[in-house]
C-alpha cells in the first residue's frame, strides 16, 4: 500500500517506484499538460499551511513535474496558521491552498480560512483542506461554515488524486481568474462608457441651457425692437400733432378775444340802429343771431378743453417715448406712470362688456429717480397690462355680478434699513395692485419664468414679467416681488434705488410671497 504520498518517506523508496504503480491508471490522462522542462518564471503559487515538514516535502515531490497551461507549479510553506497570514498577504496571487486544520490551535486552519475569506476578501483562491484527523472535523460542516473550495483526508491523497485535486482546483482558480480579468474590464468599460454618457449628458443640459438663453434673448431682442420701434412711432406721432395742435391751442384764445369783440360790435349795432333794414332783419331770422352770440363762446370754451386735452396727450406720448432719454437721467415717476396709463385708457373706459377699471392714485412726495425712463415705462406697461388682463379675466366669471374692477397705485419713498434687506441707502417702491383674478400657487412660482403665460397664444407672450424683472434687477439694481392668491387679487411691488450708483453690488433679488 505504498499509494499513499506521505508513506513513502518513511519506506525511503525511490521517486521512481513512488510512482511506478499509477503512471499507468486511468488518470494518466490529466498528465498530458505533463512537460519535462518548463521555465519556472510563469508558474502557479501553492501555498501548502502545515506544522509537519513531511508533508511539505511529500506536496513538493508530488507534484514537482506538473504542469498546467504550461505553467508550473511554485510552492511556498507555511508551518502555522500565522505564518499563513503572512505569506498569503505577501502573495496574493496564490492560485490554491493546501491547508491543514490542526497545527498551533484546533482550528488554526480554520481560523486561516477566515482570514482569507473575510479579512483579506480574497475570493479567488481555492483552498483545499487537508486533515489527518478527519473525524475531528467534520467534512459538511467545515464546508458549509467555511468558504472552502475542497476537502480531503490525508489518508485519501494518493499522488494522481493529489494531481486530480490541484488539476480540478486550478482549472477553476484560472477559469474564475479569467472571469474576474473580464468582469474588471467589463467595469472599466462600463465606467468609460458611463463617464462618456455623462460627459453626453452635460453637454446635452449645456446646450439646452444655451438654446433656452439664446431663445429668451431673441425674445428679448424682439420685444426691445418692438418697444424701442413703438416708441419710435409714438414719438414720431406725437412730434408730428404737437406743430397743428398748436396752431389751434394757440390761437383758440385769439379767436375767442376776437369773437368777444365780433359780438360786442353786433350789440353796438342792434343798439344804435333798432331799426336795420329789411334784408339784415331776415338774415338775422335765418342765421337765428341770438343762439349764435349764446353758443359760439361755448363752442369756443370747448375746442380749447379738446386742444388741451390733445396737448396732454401729445405730452404723454413724448414722456412715455422717452427716446432723448436711453441713458440715465433724474425722472419723475409719476409721470412715467400717468403716461402709461394714459397709453392704456382705451383699456380702462367702460365698454359694453364690463364697467370703466377705476384706478385709484396713492401718490406719495418721490425724488426724482435715477434710472432709464423709457424702460422704466415698458415695466409699467407690463404690470398695468397684466392687471387690466386679471381684471377682464374676472369680470368674464359668471359670478362675478356688480364687480368693481380696480388698480391701486401706491408710490412711496423708502429708507434702506436692515428690515426691507434690499441693500440701498433710499429708494422708491410702487406698488400696482389689482382686485383681479389673482393666480394660484403653482402659476406665481413660475411667474418670472421666461415664456410662462396662462393667456391664450397670441395673447400672451410670458415674456412681460421676465423682462420687467430683468429691467428692474439687472438694470436698476432694484426688486420685483409678487403679492398673490386665487381669486382674491394681486400685488406687484418693485423697489429702486434713488441713485444707482448708491446701491452695493450685491445678488439682485427677485421674489414671491403669499398674502398674510
Ligand atoms: N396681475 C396679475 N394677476 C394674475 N396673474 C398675473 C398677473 N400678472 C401676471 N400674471 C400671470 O403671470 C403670467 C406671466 O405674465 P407675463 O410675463 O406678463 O406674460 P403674459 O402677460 O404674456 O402672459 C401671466 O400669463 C399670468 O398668468
Ligand atoms: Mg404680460
Amino acid at each position: 500500500m505504498s499509494e499513499n504520498i506521505y508513506s513513502f518517506l518513511t519506506e525511503e523508496s525511490s521517486e521512481e517506484e513512488l510512482f511506478a504503480d499509477e503512471i499507468n491508471t486511468d488518470d494518466a490522462l490529466i498528465f498530458a499538460d505533463e512537460v519535462s522542462e518548463i521555465p519556472a518564471l510563469l508558474s502557479w503559487k501553492i501555498l501548502i499551511v502545515d506544522d509537519e515538514v513531511q508533508v511539505h516535502a511529500a506536496t513538493n515531490i508530488a507534484l514537482r513535474k506538473f504542469a498546467f497551461e504550461e505553467k508550473t507549479l511554485n510552492f511556498i510553506s507555511a508551518y502555522s496558521g500565522k505564518e499563513a497570514k503572512q505569506l498569503i498577504k505577501d502573495n496574493p496571487d496564490t492560485a490554491i491552498i493546501l491547508l491543514d486544520v490542526i497545527m498551533e490551535t484546533d482550528d488554526a486552519g480554520l481560523e486561516f480560512v477566515k482570514y482569507v475569506r473575510e479579512e483579506l476578501d480574497n475570493k479567488l483562491v481555492r483552498i483545499i483542506l487537508r486533515t489527518g484527523q478527519p473525524g475531528q472535523v467534520p467534512e459538511k460542516d467545515v464546508i458549509i461554515n467555511y468558504d472552502i473550495n475542497d476537502y480531503k483526508s490525508k489518508t485519501e491523497l494518493t499522488t494522481s488524486k493529489l494531481y486530480t485535486t490541484i488539476l480540478t482546483a486550478l482549472r477553476s482558480f484560472s477559469l474564475s481568474q479569467k472571469l474576474q480579468v473580464e468582469i474588471e474590464q467589463r467595469k472599466q468599460v462600463e465606467i468609460a462608457l458611463r463617464y462618456s454618457e455623462e460627459k453626453e449628458q452635460q453637454k446635452a443640459i449645456a446646450l439646452e441651457h444655451s438654446l433656452r438663453e439664446l431663445k429668451q434673448a431673441q425674445v428679448q431682442l424682439v420685444q426691445n425692437e418692438k418697444m424701442s420701434s413703438l416708441g419710435q412711432l409714438v414719438a414720431g406721432i406725437a412730434h408730428e400733432i404737437n406743430n397743428p395742435v398748436n396752431f389751434i391751442y394757440g390761437n383758440l384764445s385769439h379767436a375767442h378775444e376776437y369773437v368777444q369783440q365780433l359780438i360786442e360790435l353786433v350789440t353796438l349795432y342792434q343798439m344804435n340802429y333798432p331799426l336795420p333794414a329789411t334784408e339784415i332783419v331776415n338774415y338775422i331770422e335765418d342765421i337765428e343771431l341770438p343762439f349764435i352770440i349764446c353758443d359760439l363762446p361755448k363752442l369756443l370754451s370747448s375746442m380749447q378743453v379738446g386742444a388741451e386735452r390733445i396737448c396732454n396727450i401729445v405730452l404723454s406720448l413724448r414722456n412715455f417715448s422717452r427716446l432723448d432719454e436711453m441713458e440715465i437721467k433724474p425722472v419723475d415717476i409719476h409721470q412715467g406712470i400717468d403716461s402709461t396709463l394714459m397709453i392704456l385708457q382705451h383699456r380702462l373706459k367702460a365698454k359694453p362688456e364690463h364697467p370703466a377699471i377705476e384706478v385709484i392714485k396713492d401718490y406719495g412726495v418721490l425724488p426724482l429717480v435715477e434710472c432709464y425712463a423709457g424702460q422704466l415705462n415698458q415695466v409699467f406697461m407690463n404690470l398695468l397690462a397684466n392687471a387690466i388682463d386679471a381684471l377682464e379675466e374676472q369680470e368674464s366669471r359668471k359670478d362675478c355680478q356688480g364687480f368693481k374692477p380696480q388698480i391701486r397705485i401706491r408710490t412711496e419713498a423708502i429708507q434702506g434699513d436692515s428690515s426691507n434687506g434690499n441693500g440701498f441707502a433710499s429708494g422708491i417702491r410702487v406698488t400696482i395692485a389689482d382686485n383681479g383674478a389673482g393666480m394660484t400657487e403653482t402659476v406665481r412660482s413660475r411667474l418670472f419664468d421666461p415664456f410662462f403665460t396662462t393667456k391664450p397664444v397670441g395673447k400672451g407672450t410670458g415674456m412681460g414679467l421676465s423682462i420687467s424683472r430683468q429691467i428692474l434687477v439687472e438694470k436698476h439694481r432694484g426688486e420685483l416681488r409678487c403679492i398673490s392668491l386665487a381669486g382674491q387679487g394681486t400685488q406687484f411691488i418693485m423697489e429702486i434705488p434713488n441713485s444707482l450708483a448708491t446701491k452695493s453690488p450685491t445678488t439682485p433679488k427677485c421674489h414671491t410671497a403669499t398674502l398674510a
